[in-house]
């Protein structure tokens, strides 16, 4: 089993390249299934999520050829709409293909995804919109056969909570769809427009992606086409938290302001100097961070969720009481007793609030990664404690940051794999 090894108390100082959204890069890939030809996707991070939706293609019968960033995806000959288990459990996004794959073939096999345990993370928003779209859903054995025996058709969808994964696989699913597809209190976040650009690249009609109400003509003839992913916002405010945390300075480039926003305006809270220069974000935290009075995580625009855990190991050494509020998934503070371990003084009251009293100082300690952003937390509350922090259970940073250790060393930090 790899562990990362830390040894904290490094001032953090230089320039990073920031790496390709992953929660954009799947669903764009389980979406080249969905049209037929050739796509080529550039920006798309090496991460073993993406290698496993790269497996899934493969088993459709899709053509995929990886050089470098660049993935080139020939869905001509795809003939499989099934998907096996184990290829489901890999990750939260293989559900995407479910979309995809109706798109294609009008019918689809799959079985309930995998993914972080942050939360229940039912499908019922994604099944139920389905079902209204005239798709047949037998539920058999833990096997999802879905099929559309008079076509999929379009029809007005109003989601009781703006899922991201919900309003994709309706995006999917209604590209072949018979007349127009109206998702309303669909997800606004950067990965649901980046899909759409790609769609409509490829000769979609969706009108409104990146606000709550979407429109989505069905029916037209799609091929493949180019594409670049959008950067990583989350992974920029890891490497913006890894600042904060060691009193430092980060350069980030490649970044896209706007994405960054929600997350830009906690670190000023908490005291960092934020600025812009020749397209890279500057952090540069202060001698000692301030406390945020009150955080929640929201959907986009609000502050996100899959930063929650990055920022609260930023303020455990904060200067006084930090309130963190967890407001979209029930299960995502499985980094704290594993912050607790390192010193932290952190207490969790109803299951979703978090009160961080800030320490001066984190000690090294050994841990253990939950979830993919629990285990980034760790290596930021790492890189600022005294002494070595040995971080188990890595695979789940690999799954979304993409060589940590070689960026984090490169900004002076003292951290190797074993
Ligand atoms: C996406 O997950 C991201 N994953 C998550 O990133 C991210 O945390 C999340 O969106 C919120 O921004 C990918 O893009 C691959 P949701 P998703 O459907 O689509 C409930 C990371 O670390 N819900 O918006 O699964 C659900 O249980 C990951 O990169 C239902 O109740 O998120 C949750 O409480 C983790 N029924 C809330 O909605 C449904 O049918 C938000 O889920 C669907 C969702």
């Amino acid at each position: 089993m790899k562990k990362l090894v830390i040894n904290g108390g490094k001032v953090l100082d230089g320039k990073i390249i920031l790496q390709g959204s992953k929660n954009s890069a799947l669903p764009i890939l389980a979406a080249t299934v969905a049209v037929s030809g050739i796509s080529v996707i550039h920006n798309c991070p090496m991460l073993t999520d993406i290698s496993a939706a790269l497996k899934i293609l493969e088993h459709t019968g899709c053509k995929i050829k990886r050089e470098g960033h660049t993935v080139i995806v020939d869905s001509t000959s795809a003939y499989r709409c099934s998907i096996p288990e184990k290829m489901m459990r890999e990750m939260r996004s293989s559900i995407i293909f479910l979309g995809a794959l109706l798109a294609r073939f009008g019918v689809a096999q799959v079985t309930p995804p995998g993914g972080c345990e942050i939360g229940l993370r039912p499908i019922d928003l994604h099944l139920s919109a389905l079902r209204s779209m005239g798709v047949e859903i037998s539920d058999c054995a833990c096997v999802l056969a879905c099929k559309a025996p008079q076509g999929i058709k379009g029809c007005h969808i109003n989601l009781v909570f703006p899922s991201v994964g919900a309003t994709e696989n309706i995006m999917l699913a209604s590209l072949s769809a018979h007349g127009e597809t109206v998702i309303s209190n669909a997800a606004r976040e950067p990965e649901i427009k980046d899909l759409a650009d790609f769609l409509n690249k490829c000769g979609a009609e969706i009108k409104g992606a990146g606000q709550s109400v979407i429109r989505i003509k069905g029916s037209a003839k799609l091929k493949g086409s180019e594409h670049t992913i959008i950067p990583d916002r989350i992974v920029a405010s890891t490497y913006m938290a890894c600042a904060a945390c060691t009193g430092g300075k980060v350069a980030v480039s490649g970044v896209c302001k706007e994405h960054l926003l929600p997350a830009i305006s906690a670190f000023e809270t908490a005291g960092c100097n934020i600025s812009f220069k020749n397209g890279e974000l500057i952090t540069k935290a202060p001698k000692r961070l301030s406390r945020i009075k009150s955080l929640r995580t929201m959907p986009y625009p609000g502050f996100p969720t899959d930063s929650q855990a990055i920022v609260m190991a930023m303020l455990a050494t904060a200067d006084g009481t930090s309130i963190i509020t967890e407001k979209i998934f029930e299960n995502r503070f499985r980094h704290v007793p594993e912050l607790i371990k390192m010193g932290a003084d952190i207490r969790i009251e109803d299951g979703c609030v978090a009160i961080v009293e800030g320490v001066r100082r984190l000690k090294g300690a050994c841990v253990s990664a939950s979830d993919l952003r629990g285990g980034s937390a760790l290596a930021v509350a790492a890189l600022g404690a005294e002494d070595e922090t040995v971080i188990d259970n890595i695979y789940h940073i690999d799954r979304g940051c993409e060589a940590l250790e070689q960026s984090l060393s490169q900004l002076g930090a003292e951290i190797k794999r074993v």
